[in-house]
């Protein structure tokens, strides 16, 4: 499948990598064409291409926003919305401010990036993913030498989110618990602020939600 991955920063390269592995086109995007990161990323890489946000959304049969959870509406702005419009749009980004020194969202409770983006973009298929959780492990869910931890999806369109849930079964995904609409989006990224508190009591990022039912 053809995807492309909007951002150079560690989700994009760590996506964009095991996507192209895996036998995906992937182009991989930035403001400029001609960005360093995404040049070295896409350089002797198979599968692998790169370009501006645009090139990468206009590639993508699939895009994924992986960029900073406070520029990403600027990002898709640049991507375009004839470029997204139909297309799954792979929402990883969280809206964490650090500006007042300790982390915060830029927006929650009552909204949510993830509902921001769809709202404007409605002819995007928005499903909120892959943000619970660090980058390595996002495509790798082995990493942590177990399969039975959890991911979350939220997003307005069934089709959509089934086809991203076949996306990540095939990297070995099997906990995916689908929160519904894409107000769902609105827990999913709050629980970042949890995550970022879990993360100081383990002392590493290697770690990941999981879901108990009674047996
Ligand atoms: N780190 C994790 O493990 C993790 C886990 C879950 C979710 N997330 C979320 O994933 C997203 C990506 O995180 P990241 O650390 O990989 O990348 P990041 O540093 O947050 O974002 C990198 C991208 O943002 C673009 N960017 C920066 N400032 C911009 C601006 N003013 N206008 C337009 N684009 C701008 C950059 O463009 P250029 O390429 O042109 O420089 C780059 O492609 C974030 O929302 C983060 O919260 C991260």
């Amino acid at each position: 499948m053809k995807i492309g991955v909007l951002g150079t920063g560690m989700v994009g390269t760590a996506l964009a990598t095991r996507l192209a592995a895996a036998g995906h086109e992937v182009r991989m995007g930035a403001r400029e064409a001609t960005n360093e990161s995404a040049t070295k990323w896409a350089s002797g890489r198979k599968n692998a291409s790169n370009g501006t946000f645009e090139d990468a959304a206009r590639f993508g049969e699939i895009v994924v926003n992986a960029t900073g959870g406070t520029v990403s509406l600027e990002v898709l702005k640049q991507a375009g919305a004839k470029n997204l419009a139909g297309k799954v749009l792979i929402d990883v980004a969280n809206p964490l401010d650090f500006s007042k020194g300790y982390p915060r969202l830029s927006v929650c409770n009552d909204d949510s990036l993830g509902e921001q983006i769809q709202r404007a973009y409605p002819e995007a298929r928005v499903v909120k993913a892959l943000n619970t959780l660090n980058a390595d492990l996002m495509l790798d869910p082995n990493g942590l030498g177990t399969t039975d931890h959890a991911l979350f999806m939220a997003g307005d369109d069934a089709a959509a989110k089934s086809t991203v849930r076949e996306l990540l079964q095939s990297f070995g995904w099997k906990q995916i618990h689908d929160v519904g609409g894409i107000s769902g989006a609105r827990g999913m990224e709050m629980m970042l602020i949890g995550w970022l508190g879990a993360m100081k009591a383990v002392g590493n990022a290697r770690f990941n939600w999981k879901v108990v039912t009674p047996a």
